[in-house]
């Protein structure tokens, strides 16, 4: 029987009552079982007797949903160690086995959506919708690497020369260290690690510390499918020492990385230099952050505009490295843009993502709460505040805040900040507009709402992001649909779920027969 193609997991529809109860159950079930501890998991490291950090509920920050065991660098020597042990059988096992692994887990994945959902709506204040999608886009990770490592599969011959037989094939390279975000917790934790997996390295996975407990989560989602022992363990610890640890550790290989600037372009410093004894180029997958724009043209369908900016620049709280942060109005239609866009914004509440009749909650920490406001402050200074929402006085909430009058020179033109802040920029032709959205360090997402063909034309041509969205809005990209990641200092080009990304966790090798 040929592989199945790749298929993606439908979202849930929560308008449906019958979908909403199933999703209430999932959140008993989980409320049922806060206030676990949750072990390292590591051979050769007693399971008791490692820190303990509490998991709590950003909505409600005094609620502990679960103490997490945290690794600490000698952890971490041992974890590199099981890995590098695991590896030689794992690589030499046939691809058709290491795929099979990978589409029991997405089944297996699949059929817990409710409760790993449940786990997010706790634990990142993500909406029921937002967590779903996530768990969904992880599963689609765990169908679509494994289709794309069986095309990948066995010796390739390559251009025909008289007398000889030329083949490659591509090989893992080693030990690979996943680093994920807390925004889409499973999702691309478990993207990178399913490509590393896939590709026959073995993962150890440095979660986010917001999303230990999700990050737990998919750890049993592999148990359960039956991974080999050291193949994929789970290392919760502090990034600044484990993270830092396992960045530089001569016998890493491989290093998929997802998170902000800062760190990113640390992890490139530091895991291009070499440790002693290392004996490999450590290859590292990169992404980073956004400062996306969405063009809005002055003859654009406003009603799609509103709402799809509305959802880009706030769902999840803008704190997505595709979420829209800069709203470029093209001539005349600004003032009419910005009133539409405030009435819509104020006919939402903040609220616990718990109840499905919030469509926005909380910040995901204190430290992004504070960061957020602090722009707000900033934009204050720098353009006009055109509307600014109301959030509830508990939880790590802040308020949704519409600033006019900023240009590109403004910090809240250029600074990514990873929250419900977005600023209005005007641009008096579309062309002039264009030029504006690629005033940016980043080049991740972008946006353009427009009934003109030749604009649209136009943005295909000249709007040089990883992933350009014409008249929709800007997140959500889906698994093999929309292959996602960006260049310049958002990323390294090459984007996930798409059709190169598995190579990079990859090399080839050629071997050359006189016949
Ligand atoms: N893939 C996500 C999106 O498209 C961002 O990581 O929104």
């Amino acid at each position: 029987t040929p592989p199945p193609a790749f298929v993606n997991a439908p979202l849930k529809d929560f308008s449906h009552e019958r979908v909403r109860e199933e999703f209430r159950r999932s959140l008993a079930a989980v409320r049922s079982r806060l206030g676990a501890t949750y072990l390292l998991d590591i051979a050769g490291v007693p399971p008791q007797g490692a820190e303990l950090e509490a998991s709590r509920n950003p909505a409600r920050p005094s609620e502990i949903l679960g103490q997490v065991a945290v690794a600490d660098v000698d952890h971490a020597e041992r974890a590199v160690r099981n890995a590098n042990r695991a590896f030689p059988g794992w690589r030499d096992m046939p691809v058709s086995a290491r795929v099979a692994l990978c589409r029991r887990a997405a089944d297996i994945m699949d059929a817990r959506r409710g409760e790993l959902a449940a786990w997010q709506v706790l634990e990142t204040g993500k909406n029921w919708r937002e967590a779903d999608a996530d768990v969904a886009e992880a599963v689609d990770y765990l169908r679509y690497y494994p289709y794309r490592m069986e095309q990948l599969d066995g010796w390739q011959p390559t251009r025909c020369f008289p007398g000889e037989r030329n083949h490659l094939r591509y090989e893992p390279r080693g030990v690979a260290v996943v680093i994920p975000p807390w925004n889409f917790p499973l999702a691309i934790l478990t993207g990178m690690t399913a490509a590393a997996l896939v590709a026959g390295n073995t993962a150890i996975v440095k979660p986010a510390t917001p999303a230990n407990l999700v990050a737990h989560g998919f750890k049993s989602v592999l148990d359960e499918a039956g991974f080999p022992p050291g193949v994929c363990q789970l290392l919760p610890g502090n990034g600044a020492t484990v993270g830092r640890y396992l960045v530089r550790h001569r016998d890493v290989h491989v290093i998929a990385f997802t998170g902000s600037k800062t760190v990113g372009l640390e992890i490139l410093r530091e895991a291009h230099t070499l440790a002693p004894e290392q004996r490999q180029i450590k290859q590292v997958v990169c992404e980073m952050g956004g400062k996306n724009a969405i063009i809005v043209d002055e003859d654009a369908d406003l009603d799609e505009a509103v709402a799809q900016t509305l959802y880009s620049a706030f769902g999840y709280q803008g704190q997505k490295c595709s979420a829209c942060s800069r709203l470029i109005a093209v001539g005349r239609v600004h003032d009419r843009l910005v009133k539409r866009l405030a009435e819509a914004l104020d006919s939402y509440d903040y609220g616990p993502p718990e109840d499905p009749a919030f469509l926005f909650g909380p910040m995901i920490t204190r430290d992004a709460q504070q960061k957020a406001r602090s722009y707000i402050e900033i934009g204050r200074s720098e353009g006009r505040l055109h509307y600014l929402g109301r959030v509830p006085a508990d939880g790590f909430y802040c308020p949704p805040a519409l600033f006019t009058g900023i240009e590109p020179r403004h910090r809240l033109a250029r600074e990514e900040i990873f929250g419900p802040v977005l600023a209005v920029m005007r641009a008096p032709t579309f062309e002039a507009a264009l030029t504006m959205a690629l005033e940016s360090d980043y080049a991740l997402t972008g946006g353009v709402f427009s009934r003109l063909p030749e604009h649209l034309d136009l943005a295909r041509d000249r709007y040089r992001v990883g992933n350009l969205y014409l008249n929709r809005r800007t997140t959500g990209a889906r698994v093999g649909v929309q292959p996602f990641g960006g260049t310049r200092l958002s990323g390294t080009g090459i984007q996930a779920g798409g059709p190169d990304y598995l190579k990079q966790f990859l090399w080839t090798r050629v071997v050359s027969e006189n016949t």
